[in-house]
């Protein structure tokens, strides 16, 4: 396993649209291993691959208190969507920014699962507004883009002073809500 480097607004990167996995394999569930890797050493309880440079259709959530409950979705497509929730998100790749963002309250999703087996599910509350953020990970979309100019504008400028403050090669700003 590996520690991948995670991808920082405004990073051009970010925005490249993630291409869907053709066939689930060996080379997948590795790159599965090392962004699980990745999120929970971050820490983080969400990871798009788009944020670690690899434009695959890959995302892997682990909401858990102990962490132990990781959930791959490759591939995910939203069939249902319901209602409207705000809540505060923060993402690993804009460091120190948390802002409240509307998105659907329930959601159904279906996507595979790292046995490449497809799995059909309901989620809502914090599991929903998290496959929400990474499912925009995968087609180029920040949380900050849901924002006001302004507010925009605020974070970009936090985000760079956030990345100042770190030294070279020190672990990022705490964040048990990066997504
Ligand atoms: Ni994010």
């Amino acid at each position: 396993m590996a520690l991948l480097p995670i991808l920082e607004f405004p990073d051009a990167r970010l925005r490249i649209k993630a291409q869907p996995v053709s066939k689930v394999t060996e080379e997948t569930r590795q790159l599965i291993d090392d962004m699980l890797e990745t999120m929970y050493a971050a820490p983080g309880i969400g990871l798009a691959a788009t944020q670690v440079n690899i434009p695959q259709c890959v995302l892997v959530l682990d909401l858990s208190e102990e962490k132990n409950e990781p959930l791959v979705l490759i591939n995910p497509e939203l069939l249902h969507r319901e209602g409207q929730e705000e809540t505060e998100e923060g993402c690993l790749s804009v460091p120190g920014v948390f802002e409240k963002v509307k998105r659907a309250e329930k959601i159904k999703v279906k996507a595979l699962n790292r046995d490449g087996a497809v799995q059909e599910f309901e989620a809502e509350g914090l599991l929903a507004v998290c496959i929400q953020h990474e499912m925009d990970h995968l087609v180029g979309k920040l949380f900050v883009d849901l924002l006001s100019p302004l507010k925009r504008q605020l974070a970009r400028k936090k985000a760079r002073k956030d990345q100042r403050q770190r030294e070279p090669g020190a672990s990022p700003a705490k964040s048990g809500r990066g997504l």
